[in-house]
């Protein structure tokens, strides 16, 4: 694969600076946001007048922890604008999370806040060795959520000559790549495996294609699918990670020429790991909950936002920056199945050692009097004949020999698990509701 790690002249001063001038420019902007969200919502004045915390009790970072936390449910108390920080006529653009359960979670964003999003992905996709003058396939939705239009201002801001193609019509996405020849496609992983399957159908080359650099987020993705995409294309697969209320994309990124989990852009976000039982700040290195406080934004500051994904903190390396370590599940995607704690990424690294069985699977979840069962659907590649059913069994068997619990494995035909176009639906939860 090329090498496309990008000059250091090429980066924001701030990527590489001093862990001391990090930390001196976090705090200035903690103590700036902290202010700004107390004076200017009346959900943080309360909530913070409720801990007996005030802006003013800040004089370290580690006096964020004094702080109470921000979840979920306070944006949907608050629906439609009440978490915004400015007069509403200030805000250029609204997004909003799916809301597939209640209400939708709502965000703002004002010019500058705009810029700043701009910014940030415009670095996440040097750091993925993006350059000025490159074509720039997103396939992320268009609309409300953040990933379309957040990639999209990142990468013009960049230089790139942009196709906004959206989510969705599989074929014409196929179509457009042979014709403009992008360099860069930015996507979910899952529906990059139906373009996959879609390139193979026509009996075109994944590999002669001119994609170099895949920037793939919005649902977890193991290692094993890195290998499994930069093969099957002969192209970087490096990981983009970020949430609307944080944002959007580009919070935090990998960098091409390390590919060791994602620097986090922390002049603009400052990330902390909790215990998610007990909500105690833990050590970098240590797994748990993340937690992010926006250090810039303007329309809506977050304070201690639990994203529920889990994780760690690591120093820097190619960027002073700090890692988050790739996503591996969020708390609400933890399926406890006769007591034993399993992430769908467990079941898809062992599923991708399989030559047999293609990359796409969903795990279904019932319920047979009080015991939890699992069913794990998965699909024969074409043209693997008997050696599907074997693989099927010896997957079962991994399952059972690794994590300890049984699963039924289901082997399918080839495309015979739906394809997202979007975020991949793993888990299907059929269970009784307590
Ligand atoms: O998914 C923003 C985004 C768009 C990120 C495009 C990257 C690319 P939400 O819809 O608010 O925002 O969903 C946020 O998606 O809390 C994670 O659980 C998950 N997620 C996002 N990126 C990654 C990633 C966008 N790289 C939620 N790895 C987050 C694992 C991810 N999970």
């Amino acid at each position: 694969m090329l090498d496309l790690t990008p000059s250091r002249a090429s980066l924001d001063p701030i990527e590489i600076a001093s862990r001391d001038e990090i930390a001196t420019l976090q705090l200035k902007r903690l103590k700036t946001t902290l202010r700004h969200a107390y004076e200017n919502v009346p959900h943080y004045r309360k909530s913070f007048d409720a801990a007996g915390v005030h802006p003013d009790d800040c004089r370290s970072l580690a006096d964020l922890a004094k702080f109470p936390f921000t979840s979920k449910a306070d944006l949907r108390d608050n629906y439609p604008f009440g978490m915004f920080a400015v007069p509403r006529e200030q805000v250029a653009r609204v997004h909003a999370s799916s809301g597939t359960t209640g209400r939708p979670t709502v965000v703002g964003y004002t010019k500058n806040d705009i810029e700043t999003w701009s910014e940030v992905v415009a670095r996440s996709i040097r750091a993925a060795g993006g350059r000025p003058g490159m074509i720039c396939h997103i396939a992320y939705g268009y609309g409300l959520f953040t990933g379309g239009l957040g990639a999209h201002y990142g990468a013009e801001k960049l230089g790139c000559t942009v196709v906004p193609i959206s989510g969705g019509m599989t074929e014409r996405q196929i179509q457009l790549i042979e014709d403009f020849r992008p360099d860069i496609i930015m996507v979910t992983p899952s529906y990059m495996l139906a373009l996959l399957d879609e390139f193979n159908r026509r009996g075109i080359d994944p590999r002669k294609t001119s994609l170099k650099i895949g920037i793939f987020g919005a649902e977890p993705w193991t290692n094993a699918m890195r290998s499994e995409i930069e093969q099957a294309f002969d192209m970087h697969a490096v990981d983009i990670y970020g949430l609307s209320e944080v944002m959007g994309p580009g919070v935090a990124n990998e960098c091409v020429e390390t590919k060791d989990g994602l620097h986090i852009w922390e002049d603009h976000f400052y990330p902390e790991i909790i215990d998610p039982e007990t909500g105690a700040v833990l050590p970098d290195g240590e797994k748990g909950e993340l937690v992010f406080t926006s250090l810039t934004k303007e329309a809506m500051p977050v304070i201690r936002y639990r994203t529920r994904d889990l994780t760690r903190l690591l120093p820097g390396t190619a960027r002073t920056m700090r890692r988050m370590e790739k996503v591996t599940g969020r708390t609400d995607d933890m399926m406890i199945i006769r007591g034993v704690n399993v992430f769908p990424s467990q079941i898809e690294e062992k599923l991708l050692t399989l030559e047999a069985l293609s990359a796409h699977y969903q795990i279904i979840l019932t319920r047979k009097g009080r015991m939890d069962e699992m069913e794990v659907k998965v699909e024969a590649r074409v043209n693997a004949g008997d050696a599907a059913a074997e693989a099927g069994r010896e997957l079962a068997h991994r399952i059972k020999a690794t994590i300890g619990i049984s699963a039924r494995v289901s082997v399918h035909e080839p495309d015979g698990i739906e394809r997202s176009q979007g975020k991949a639906k793993r888990i299907v939860d059929l269970r009784p509701k307590e």
